[in-house]
């Protein structure tokens, strides 16, 4: 028998909601997958509920807690020296959402916690990983095929993140703006802890962390040809349900999904949206630089999944230029 030549997938957020999900579509089309979590413990007794043995045998648990840029450091070593092959798509999908924060949390090095772990840990995480990513193309098995597979890097982003869409422009607590920046160039430390200056709104810091993840995709796209790397970002719909909203009050936890399942239609199951995150990082319809997949805001059976049009806040060119090198500088990468 022919041995199959399987590709590299990493993905991170691995122990419930949406990267859960993703886990059994990657496996089914055939990649081996590095499942990054702050809690292998965790992250292994998730996908073994949920796994068949012999899918477990094709996940590698790697421990990274994306708050804290030294453990993202050394986690990308222990990546580096364990894998014999380059990695050949990357999903950034792990996320905190804290909308009742009275104060902000700090990460090991001081930072807003929020933006800490949904930007900074992805940004310093695709970076120290780039060069091995850029190495990667090559034949592998995918879906039943032989397919040159070009390295691709694939990141959550959201509708509230949107200024161009209607979600995007929602005013509780603020809609998502990074406006001069001036919390990054001073240095993002206490008493800072929005990247705008401006005083702490913890719903807002969400927004503006998947900002900065989809204005990343496009800056990243600028500077890395498509003809080398294919980077773009996804809204999977609203998957009302998930642990993401753990930290909203009950009766919002209750009331939420039902909203979104029977009035704006938007809610979309963590199977259907892992099938979705699965198939951005793999399949040749999405090989196209840039663009932001989304399937609309009005769930309709199979629909299909087009480029959502972006605002300038995140497509502005001074804007994504700036905000990628303050976070280099940030997570100490100059
Ligand atoms: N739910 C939605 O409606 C929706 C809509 C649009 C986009 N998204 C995006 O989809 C992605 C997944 O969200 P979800 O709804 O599936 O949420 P979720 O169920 O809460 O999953 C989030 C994952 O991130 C992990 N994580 C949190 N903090 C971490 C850290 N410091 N280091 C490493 N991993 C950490 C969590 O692990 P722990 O168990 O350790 O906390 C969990 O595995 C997010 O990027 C979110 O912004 C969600």
């Amino acid at each position: 028998m022919v041995k199959k030549i399987k590709g590299l997938v990493l993905i991170t957020g691995t122990t419930s909601g949406v990267g859960l999900n993703t886990l059994k579509p990657l496996l089914r089309y055939g990649w081996e997958v590095i499942a990054v979590n702050r809690s292998n413990k965790r992250a292994v007794e998730a996908a073994d509920q949920y796994l068949t043995d012999s899918e477990m045998e094709n996940i590698h648990f790697i421990e990274i807690d994306l708050s804290d840029l030294d453990d993202v450091r050394s986690g990308c070593d222990e990546i580096l020296k364990k894998f014999n092959n380059p990695i050949n798509s990357i999903i950034c999908n792990a996320a905190v959402y804290k909308p009742r924060l009275r104060k902000p949390e700090r990460s090991p090095q001081g930072f807003e916690n929020t933006m800490a772990v949904n930007h900074f840990g992805h940004f310093l995480l695709i970076n120290i990983l780039l060069k091995n990513i850029l190495s990667s193309e090559r034949e592998i098995d995918l879906n039943g095929k032989t397919t040159k597979f070009k390295p691709r890097i694939t990141v959550l982003g959201t509708v509230t993140a949107n200024y161009s869409e209607l979600g995007g422009r929602i005013p509780i607590p603020a809609p998502a703006d990074l406006g001069n920046l001036s919390g990054f160039k001073n240095g993002f430390l206490s008493p800072i802890s929005m990247a705008n200056g401006k005083k702490f709104k913890p719903g807002k810091a969400y927004k503006d962390s998947k900002l900065c993840n989809m204005v990343t995709v496009q800056e990243l796209s600028k500077r890395y040809s498509k003809e080398r790397i294919i980077i773009n970002s996804l809204y999977p719909g609203c998957v009302a349900d998930t642990k993401l909203f753990r930290d909203t009050p009950w009766l919002f936890r209750f009331l939420f999904p039902i909203f979104q399942k029977f009035i704006t239609k938007g809610y979309v199951s963590q199977r259907l949206a892992g099938e979705r995150v699965a198939q951005v990082a793999s399949f040749k319809e999405y090989a196209k630089p840039a663009i932001h997949w989304s399937w609309g805001n009005r769930q309709k059976f199979g629909r299909k999944a087009f480029s959502q049009k972006l605002s300038k806040r995140i497509i502005d060119s001074e804007i994504s230029g700036q905000t990628y090198e303050l976070t280099r500088k940030l997570v100490g990468l100059d």
